[in-house]
């Protein structure tokens, strides 16, 4: 059974730390901003075991003139569970709350690694590659809604 639920920025952890910052302290796992009122955490479970994560938060990129915008960041999908669907789930769990919220615009930092999953979401590409220090190369993508 798969259910998406809200949660705290804290319970994110256990996915972001051994998919998005491996082999780093679990410090390296807090971003800016993600216990504000405006941030949205959802998590995946299956069968009550939380195997995927993303947050949402009300930030604005400077390129684009939208006023209500999300930027979405921690997106991951423990290893063993990827490329079956789950995060095609949760990115569309987003976009159902960037509706809701009358959202124009979604953009994130993709790593390059990811950029095909997002275009088949319907994400474009925005500039050109550049480096995250400690993380690695990035692409803007983005969507209008
Ligand atoms: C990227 C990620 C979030 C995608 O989630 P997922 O559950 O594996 O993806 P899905 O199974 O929903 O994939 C949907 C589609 O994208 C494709 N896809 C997924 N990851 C891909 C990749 N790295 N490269 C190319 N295609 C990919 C899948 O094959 C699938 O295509 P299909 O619908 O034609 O079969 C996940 O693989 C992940 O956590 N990766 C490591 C961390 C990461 O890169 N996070 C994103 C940071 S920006």
């Amino acid at each position: 059974m798969i259910e998406i639920k809200k949660i705290t920025a804290t319970e994110t952890y256990a996915v972001r730390q051994p998919v998005l910052r491996p082999g780093k302290p679990i410090e390296s796992c807090q971003f800016e901003g993600d216990d504000l009122k405006t941030t949205t955490h959802f998590g995946l479970f299956k069968e009550q075991t939380l195997i995927g994560v993303v947050s949402v938060f009300e930030v604005t990129h400077k390129d684009f003139e939208a006023k209500k915008q999300f930027q979405v960041r921690g997106m991951a999908i423990l290893e063993n569970e990827q490329n079956k669907g789950y995060g095609n789930l949760l990115i569309t769990e987003v976009e159902k709350l960037a509706h809701k919220n009358k959202i124009e615009i979604i953009w994130f930092n993709a790593r390059e690694k990811a950029v095909n999953f997002y275009q088949k979401m319907g994400y474009t590409i925005l500039g050109t590659l550049f480096d995250i220090p400690n993380v690695g190369p990035h692409y803007v993508m983005w969507k209008q809604l």
